[in-house]
């Protein structure tokens, strides 16, 4: 069993909500035909997803093995003061998810960064003997660069079945894009939507967004929005196609309602010149973690 043809290749993205939010927006997805819903211990709303999933079950729209849900181990930064997770750290994490979620298991358990550069490997082992016991369906790693996951390499483990980065046209990380698909790590593509000028504008949604960012963002001349004038499509659509085109999962994260279908609705292709002019936006590395792209973690 391969995660490739396993995962749905849009997953409701969570980071932000409360649970309370968590849950509605969990079970409106899931009416729309979500199938595949993206948390983290850290977002504190897995309760809140818990009882989405639940009420959609219990109205008999989809059952447990219709969904694959994602959830997060945060390794530990010392930089924060806080401890690195240890191999049992872990195991414990994942019993406290999956208490929350009210699962007996997750399709997706993810390192959320490799940030514990004292136990990351131990924690990697977590999650392969949580594999080898069925607690976890795939086994992945989050914004981890190419030497982390060589460590991993050189001591003869399994590569992650898949690496969840921030991944949009201002960030397209080609060298790590190509070292995953070279040894067959499906790429999770987080935060398409950072050149909206929409994206994260509430008070407290923090991130190393710049100012110059935004106003490129908001521009007529904005690449994203000829090309979504062009297909007729709104700019989220375009940049969401963008990765969905390269093969990416994606992960669109709505408060609101209307927004859900959009943001799961394709039905146009960007061709191929177009697909090269956006290659040229890229600005290098990610802007989302407010603290510094977990991509340069040492
Ligand atoms: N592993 C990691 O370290 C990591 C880091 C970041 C994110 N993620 C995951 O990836 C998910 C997505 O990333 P994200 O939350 O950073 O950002 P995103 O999905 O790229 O963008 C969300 C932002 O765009 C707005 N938006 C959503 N759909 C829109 C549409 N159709 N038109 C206009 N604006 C729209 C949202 O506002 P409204 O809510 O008001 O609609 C919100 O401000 C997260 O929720 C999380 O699950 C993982």
């Amino acid at each position: 069993m391969t995660i490739d043809s396993n995962i749905p290749s849009i997953g409701l993205g969570t980071y932000m909500m409360t649970p309370e939010e968590a849950e509605e927006m969990t079970y409106e997805a899931i009416k729309v035909g979500y199938r595949h819903i993206d948390t983290a211990e850290v977002y504190r709303n897995e309760q809140g997803v818990a009882k989405g999933i639940q009420k959609a079950i219990s109205e008999g729209i989809v059952s447990r093995s219709d969904l694959f849900i994602t959830t997060k181990v945060f390794p530990g930064n010392e930089m924060w003061g806080q401890d690195q997770k240890t191999y049992e750290d872990v195991i414990d994490s994942l019993n406290s998810s999956l208490k929350r979620l009210e699962l007996d298991y997750v399709d997706l358990y993810l390192i959320h960064s490799a940030h514990a550069d004292k136990t990351r490997i131990d924690q990697w082992k977590a999650l392969l003997e949580l594999k080898d016991k069925k607690r976890i369906i795939f086994a992945g790693v989050a914004n981890w660069n190419i030497k982390h996951l060589q460590e991993i390499n050189e001591i003869g483990l399994p590569l992650p079945d898949t690496n969840q980065i921030e991944l949009h046209p201002w960030a397209q990380q080609p060298e790590l894009v190509k070292y995953l698909k070279e040894n067959n790590i499906h790429i999770i593509a987080y935060s398409s939507l950072v050149p909206l000028s929409t994206w994260r504008t509430k008070e407290g949604e923090n991130s190393l967004k710049t100012k110059d960012m935004e106003n490129e963002g908001s521009s007529e001349e904005s690449l994203f929005k000829l090309l979504a004038n062009k297909y007729n499509v709104k700019e989220s659509q375009l940049l969401l196609q963008w990765a969905l085109q390269q093969k990416f999962a994606i992960l669109p994260k709505t408060i609101k309602i209307p927004r859900l279908k959009e943001n799961f609705d394709f039905s146009f292709v960007i061709d191929e010149e177009d697909m090269l002019l956006i290659q040229n936006e890229n600005k290098g590395g990610g802007i989302t973690w407010e603290w510094g792209d977990p991509l340069l973690t040492n």
